[in-house]
């Protein structure tokens, strides 16, 4: 800090220096807690209405108290808030403000309270808006992936394993794969939200108070579910950020499986997709490209939040009760996650829904006789083959077809085990009809696969909404 700011943090009482110039820069958050702003001022009010019902402000105190928040808020959000050189954190520049404004009132504000309890609640309080953001947004891709599902009809493509073509599936089912993903991070979200309901004001340092403060009021002022149980776990608790951390990773790495396969299918070679063009980019040199940029980060971009999640559990890892200044560390982590999944999201359904499917590419590419092999020897277990037996001898064939450079239809004919009516299964389109299991690839199961998703995507969205509540 420099020296010719006379001006002291909040705490300067017991101290007969102030702050060394590396001490406030490498400690100070301010930079990037700013975000909590919104948060903080919510913890104040319901702090300061706790102290008035509690007797220890007055009520004409609670009313400067509350004007001077008023006031501190509308200065945060118009940008005309000013802040000073010993601003600390957002914390400290609030509660500096509220005093400017209030006097003697607003030096009452922090009674009862701590920084730890008051960090704490403002950033369960930004991770549960978070988490109802991120859900809304699932839910947005969720509703693209259905509506492309339903357009996508009878429309086929290779299904791959070992990104080898296996066996011929609905581009239907291919687009559905994704959807459940989806709703499996959804659920994970709701149920994240659950333990982060809990508040943590009036924990104080960490042991409570002595004043007559009510945690519970707390709680309920602040549309928390529920106040803390344990002072000290409640102000070194940091696991609701790990959980949703993860809870965004994984929708990170289900974004950059998508990312990589449109990566894949609008490659020259695949031809499967074409991008539209507000969602793909130019090159600066070659005339000819057009990129697909977010499919790319999508890709890239997990990276980046995987790193954000193993930094968070490894600040975490053997820290001692309760509060330590490492757990300032959980807020850069979240935020950028946050933002990156936030836009990710937002950007892959964008992408998603203008994409144009080229279903001739991909439908030509699926009609391969050798995506049948499967049905040739499950032909022949229907007509009494061994499973194993049948695999050798439909592999017997398509060997020969490649080594010798023969077509696999009339080689199928001739062996007096298949015959004509086993070869017609290589016909184009008939493969993909032969799922007939529940879950499988084919139209019947498929069709209420679709319906079964409608019915979930229903209670997806219900789930999302009662987050935001
Ligand atoms: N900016 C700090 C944080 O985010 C505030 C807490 C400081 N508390 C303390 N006891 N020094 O964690």
């Amino acid at each position: 800090m420099s020296d010719s700011h006379d001006a002291q943090p909040l705490w300067h009482g017991r101290f007969a220096e102030g702050p060394a110039e590396e001490l406030w820069e490498y400690t100070l958050s301010l930079p990037f807690d700013q975000r909590l702003a919104r948060f903080d001022i919510r913890g104040c009010r319901a702090h300061v209405a706790g102290l008035g019902v509690a007797g220890i402000l007055s009520p004409g105190d609670v009313e400067a108290v509350e004007a001077a928040l008023d006031t501190t808020e509308a200065e945060l959000a118009s940008g005309e808030f000013a802040f000073v050189d010993t601003d600390e954190d957002i914390h400290t520049a609030i509660e500096r403000r509220v005093t400017e404004l209030a006097g003697d009132a607003g030096a009452r504000l922090h009674t009862g309270r701590s920084r730890n309890d008051q960090v704490a609640t403002a950033f369960r309080l930004f991770c549960k808006e978070a988490v109802a953001t991120i859900a809304e947004r699932v839910v947005g891709l969720q509703e693209v992936l259905v509506r492309r599902a339903t357009e996508a009809g009878d429309a086929y493509l290779p299904g791959y394993t070992h990104l080898q073509q296996a066996q011929p599936v609905l581009l239907r089912h291919h687009l559905l794969a994704h959807f459940w993903a989806f709703s499996r991070d959804l659920d994970r979200l709701a149920d994240a939200h659950r333990r982060l309901d809990v508040s943590p004001l009036g924990a104080g340092a960490l042991a409570g108070s002595s004043l007559p403060l009510d945690p519970v009021a707390n709680a309920e002022r602040l549309g928390f579910a529920s106040a803390f149980a344990n002072s000290l776990d409640v102000v070194s608790d940091r696991d609701f950020a790990a959980e949703i951390l993860f809870d965004f990773t994984m929708i990170a790495i289900h974004l950059s499986r998508i990312g990589e396969e449109i990566v894949i299918w609008s490659t020259e070679e695949f031809g499967f997709v074409r991008l539209s063009d507000a969602y793909s980019t130019g090159s600066s040199m070659l005339p000819q490209k057009k990129n697909p940029d977010i499919a790319e980060l999508a890709r890239g971009k997990a990276g980046r939040v995987i790193g954000n999640l193993t930094g968070l559990l490894a600040t975490l890892k053997a820290l001692p009760l309760a509060y330590n200044r490492d757990l300032q560390e959980d807020k850069e982590p979240l935020f950028d996650t946050f933002d990156q999944v936030r836009r990710g999201l937002g950007a892959v359904a964008g992408m998603l829904d203008t994409i144009t499917f080229r279903t001739d590419r991909m439908a030509a590419s699926a009609d391969s006789p050798y995506a049948a092999a499967t049905d040739l020897a499950e032909y022949l277990v229907r007509k009494g083959t061994p499973f194993r037996d049948a695999h050798a001898i439909v592999g017997a064939i398509v060997r020969r077809s490649l080594d010798e450079g023969l077509e696999l239809a009339p080689l199928v004919e001739a062996e007096t085990r298949l015959g004509a009516e086993a070869a017609a299964l290589l016909q184009p389109g008939v493969p993909v009809t032969m799922r007939t299991t529940a879950g499988g690839a084919g139209p019947g199961p498929v069709e209420t696969q679709l319906a079964a998703a409608r019915t979930q995507l229903e209670t997806d969205r219900s789930t999302a909404a009662s987050l935001s509540r």
